[in-house]
């Protein structure tokens, strides 16, 4: 992957622009010289936090959970050719991920403050989940190099197929069918095998008039976004807050490495900046009824208000975890039903495989409900509560 060498600089050897191979350093370098042009590039990571998994994360990742869909590879749910004969998987999926259920993370948020203090040139993003609209980020300021769940198509005739009717295909798990020529409808998300929307090609060549690049929560695996860090011109600091070390980065000198996860990292770079209050309260402006208290301008809630609330989200929260769960049931149970005696085998084998990988007993996964597979901290977070 790229074509840089994955020898990490030392951080005694010196940095050719930056005062200090670090977040202090960085900090430095926006306040000096005027930075004004900040390319960002997001993956799975920055929205684990939200509880949405990230795809190739040992345990926890999509793709090490999805043994309940019997595929030949994980990576097939998202795979053109692999939907054109079976799009079921990616529909039992689909509802789970599908937008509308998760609050942006504190990573988001510094986004869109980023945004806000007229430094963002462009942000980059391999997720459908559209967090970084909802934490404020501008539509024309993102580019959606994986596509999003926003609109959907026919993937033969082409034609557009209506909103309302996705959503209660995906709500039902149902495969829908364009209205026009029978063909099969999916989300406007770019499988493997499919090409990027024009907006990546488009400004594709942004990276390269950057003066600071900051890259959070993605391995980098996945051309050919993985090979947009490597267009940031040499002596341009490059960031990279993730939880490992990815694509080649730290291999030049004003690479900064900041492992750990992005919620901290952002935190601290804001902290850094004197930007910390602002953060805090942008995040906590993306709470999910905060919005429309603004909007109605109402005085801000008393102290019972704010305790009946967090009531009701306790209350949502466990509803929704037992909605996930009948959901589940209702799977295992469909495939054991849809199965030969010899797949009703296999299917038992794969629950247990399941249930061990996630460390939970396999009540305990049909406790934490449909998502343990997904999310599997949900089983951890459950039984040790
Ligand atoms: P991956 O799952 O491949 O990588 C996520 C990266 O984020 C890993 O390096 C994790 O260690 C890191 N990570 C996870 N949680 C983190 C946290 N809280 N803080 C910091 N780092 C964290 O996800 P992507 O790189 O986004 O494509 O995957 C790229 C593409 O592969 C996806 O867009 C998807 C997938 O197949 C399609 O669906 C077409």
């Amino acid at each position: 992957m790229g074509n840089e060498s994955s020898t990490v600089v030392d951080d005694s050897t010196p940095p050719s622009v930056l005062e200090a191979r670090n977040l202090e350093g960085v900090a430095k370098y926006i306040k000096q010289r005027s930075v004004q042009r900040v390319v960002v590039m997001v993956g799975a990571g920055i929205s684990t936090s939200a509880g949405i998994p990230d795809f190739r994360s040992p345990d926890t990742g999509l793709y090490s959970n999805l043994a309940y869909l019997d595929l030949p590879e994980p990576e097939d749910v998202f795979d053109i050719g692999f939907f054109r004969e079976n799009p079921r998987p990616f529909y039992a999926l689909a509802r789970e991920l599908a937008p509308g259920q998760f609050r942006p993370t504190i990573a988001h948020s510094f986004i869109k403050l980023l945004y806000d203090e007229g430094l963002l040139m462009k942000h980059f993003t391999q997720n459908i989940d559209c967090l970084e609209r909802l934490a404020g980020v501008p539509g024309d300021m993102i580019v959606e190099a994986h596509g999003s769940f926003a609109t959907q198509h026919c993937i033969d005739c082409k034609a557009e197929y209506p909103d309302d009717l996705m959503k209660a295909a995906v709500a039902k798990e149902e495969v829908p069918h364009c209205l026009q020529c029978q063909g099969l409808v999916k989300p406007d998300i770019v499988f493997f095998g499919e090409a990027l929307p024009a907006d990546f090609f488009e400004n594709r060549e942004l990276p390269e008039q950057a003066d600071l690049c900051i890259i959070m929560g993605t391995s980098l695996t996945v051309q050919p976004f993985a090979s947009l860090p490597g267009l940031v011109r040499e002596g341009v600091p490059r960031v990279l807050i993730n939880m490992e070390r990815v694509g080649g980065l730290g291999s030049r000198p004003d690479d900064v490495l900041v492992l750990g996860d992005c919620d901290t990292g952002v935190r601290k770079l804001a902290r850094a900046l004197g930007w910390e209050q602002q953060l805090e309260a942008m995040w906590e402006a993306t709470k999910p009824d905060q919005g429309t208290r603004e909007a109605e301008q109402g005085p801000p809630p008393t102290r019972e208000e704010q305790l009946q609330d967090e009531v009701d989200r306790l209350t949502e929260e466990v509803d929704r975890t037992l909605g996930f769960s009948s959901a589940y049931e209702e799977r295992v149970r469909r495939h054991l039903e849809g199965t030969s005696s010899q797949k009703t085998d296999s299917a038992e084998e794969t629950t247990r495989r399941t249930t061990t990988t996630t460390g939970a007993g396999q009540n305990d996964s049909e406790s934490v409900g449909g998502l343990g597979h997904v999310f599997p901290h949900l089983a951890r977070a459950n039984k040790s509560g």
